[in-house]
């Protein structure tokens, strides 16, 4: 029976997936079944238990054994987001003159103060800006802080984020060579449980997106990326317009532009966490591959044979 773990994966990927213009997915008969019962005994477990951290699979290494096919296509009706609250006008930013460094400690000041995005916030959470070299070549982009992120205060450190790690380092740099950000400063919020605790992500309303945009452009001002990769569909809509593609199949693997900077899209780390094929990973590692040919990183036989 799956996890409660699993079943809030689930969701987010069904979420994920709806964002990203999919309207249905092939579900087996003994899937819907073991779901059927995995629902009843999850509403059994207080909303606020401790969630234990999905151990995410290891980039590199091989992947287990893989699901069972689909046989069967059903209609899934994906959970409602919450209502989108209602947002001020983006905000103006205007950088002080000063070196990289200067220049993003100011943009920090002004976004973890901003009303804004403090009000988004449950108690002791964090507002999240981008993180890394501020000399990267490479800009990686997602969606919105999730759980972890919103109480460490930065990007992808929870199971998704480990696994972005590792990606990087498969191509061969470290995680504080690059620069890692999200569309969204805050991260979007759901009815929490009993006793206050957001339980499971939803992607960011375009009202959201376009509220924290301004501060995603300082920041690639600021860092003058060479290009940027776009990691899922919500972050390639928050970038390239959500009404510009209807799947992210449209625009995955391919080169697209954003404040002047070209922009790679691929899968977002969390689907590979979802679907561990070595498809999946040889899928999201070619285009890592183009992202390295860009920038003019050496690339040996090794890597270029990555899950084949
Ligand atoms: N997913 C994202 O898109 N961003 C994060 O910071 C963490 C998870």
């Amino acid at each position: 029976m799956p996890t409660r773990e699993q079943l809030l994966a689930l969701t987010d990927e069904l979420r994920r997936l709806r964002s990203g213009g999919e309207r249905s997915v092939a579900v087996t008969e003994e899937s819907m079944e073991q779901l059927r019962v995995a629902v009843s005994a999850a509403a059994a477990i207080p909303a606020d238990a401790a969630v234990a951290r999905v151990a995410g699979p290891q980039f590199l290494a091989a992947s287990p054994t893989p699901a069972p096919a689909p046989v069967a296509s059903r209609p899934v009706a994906a959970p409602k987001p919450a209502p989108a609250p209602a947002l001020p006008a983006a905000p103006t930013v205007t950088l002080p003159e000063g070196d990289k460094r200067a220049r993003w400690a100011a943009l920090h000041e002004l976004v973890v103060n901003d009303p804004v995005c403090r009000a988004q916030l449950r108690p002791g959470k964090k507002v999240v800006l981008g993180v890394g070299s501020l000399e990267s070549r490479i800009f990686f982009c997602g969606e919105a802080p999730g759980a972890e992120e919103e109480v460490q205060g930065e990007p992808f450190v929870g199971p998704a984020g480990q696994l972005l790690t590792r990606m990087i380092q498969g191509m061969g740099l470290k995680r504080e060579d690059v620069y890692i950000g999200n569309i969204m400063n805050w991260r979007p919020e759901l009815p929490a449980g009993p006793s206050g605790i957001q339980v499971g992500n939803r992607p960011p309303t375009a009202e959201e997106m376009n509220y924290c945009l301004p501060y995603l452009k300082a920041q690639i001002e600021i860092v003058q990326p060479q290009l940027i990769v776009a990691l899922g569909a919500t972050a390639a809509g928050g970038l390239l317009g959500a009404g510009t593609f209807k799947t992210l199949g449209e625009i995955k693997g391919r080169w697209h532009q954003f404040a002047g900077k070209s922009v790679m899209v691929t899968y977002h780390p969390s689907y590979i966490l979802r679907n561990n094929s070595n498809r999946s990973k040889r899928s999201i590692w070619e285009d890592l591959l183009q992202v390295m040919e860009r920038v003019g990183l050496p690339i040996s036989d090794k890597q270029r044979n990555f899950f084949l």
